[in-house]
Order: C-alpha cells, then structure tokens, then sequence
C-alpha cells in the first residue's frame, strides 16, 4: 500500500499528533497533515471532517485522528461516507480492524494512551493487511447499510 497517510488532531491530540508525525515520518511515510496547529480549543468535527474528505479524494488510503479520547474523532469519520474509522487503545484490536474490518482511520486518545502505546498502535494498524474473504461479506453490508440497501 501506498506509504502516505493523512493525519489529523483536535487541541487535546495535538501533541501527541507531533510524535506520531515524526514516528510516521521516521517509517517512511509522507504524512499530510489537516491540523490543527496548536493547542487553542477548537473543535475535533472540523479536523475528522477534512481528513475524511482527503481518503474520499484518494490523496491517502489510510489516516489517524488523535483527540482526547479518540471517541469524537471517530464518531465523526464513521458519519463519512466509506470511511471505516476504529477507535483503539490496545494493539490487538488495532491490527485486527485492518485485517477484519478494513478499517481506514485509527483513532485514539492522547488522554488514554502514552506515546509508546500510540505508535505501538500505529505499527500494528500500519503493519496489518485486510484479508478479505468471509470479511469482505461484512464490509460489504456495512456498505449496504451506508448505502440504505442492506437486506437482512
Ligand atoms: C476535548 O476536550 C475533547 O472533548 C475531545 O478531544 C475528544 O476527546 C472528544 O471526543
């Protein structure tokens, strides 16, 4: 896959937000990054909203979203439109919505999780493949259920 991946952050995720930059950067990847660009309050709806437009525009096919729990962020994304956001704060669940879920945005909490966890969760997330099969039935009725034509 492709080694680019859009990044974005409310106040409470912003400095976390510079670590796993720099982490992302030091694994190879151009990172493009929506903001935010302080820690001013501001609201995470603006940062999930743009880097959800940038995965539907094709400039990255993965991105991660850091606010305070990571749970607005990922609300937020999962309102977009074949965007599979997973918010995660263990490794295990991180790879596996890659490799299950196809998930596209990691989200998670700078008030959760430390730096080391936050990039272990990064390399997990990264490090997975979708696998498809059995799973692409599933995906496919998230799909349908986005689209308002799943049948049961
Ligand atoms: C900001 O205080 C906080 O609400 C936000 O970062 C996030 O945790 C929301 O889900």
């Amino acid at each position: 896959m492709e080694k680019k991946i859009v990044i974005g952050s409310d106040h409470a995720g912003f400095g976390l937000k510079a670590k796993v930059t720099e982490h992302l950067e030091e694994m190879g990847y151009t990172v493009i990054d929506v903001g935010t660009d302080s820690t001013d309050s501001c609201d995470y709806p603006i940062f999930a909203h743009r880097l959800c437009k940038k995965i539907q525009n094709g400039e990255a096919p993965l991105g991660i979203l850091i606010c305070g729990t990571g749970v607005g962020m990922s609300l937020v994304a999962n309102k977009h439109k074949g965007i599979r956001a997973a918010c995660c704060s263990d490794t295990f669940s991180a790879r596996l919505t890659r490799i299950h879920n196809d998930a596209n945005v990691l989200c998670f909490g700078e008030r959760v999780v430390g730096m080391g966890l936050a990039f272990d969760l990064v390399d997990n997330f990264l490090g997975a493949e979708y696998e498809g099969g059995k799973h692409a039935r599933r995906v496919g009725m998230i799909d349908a259920i986005e689209n308002g034509t799943f049948e049961e």
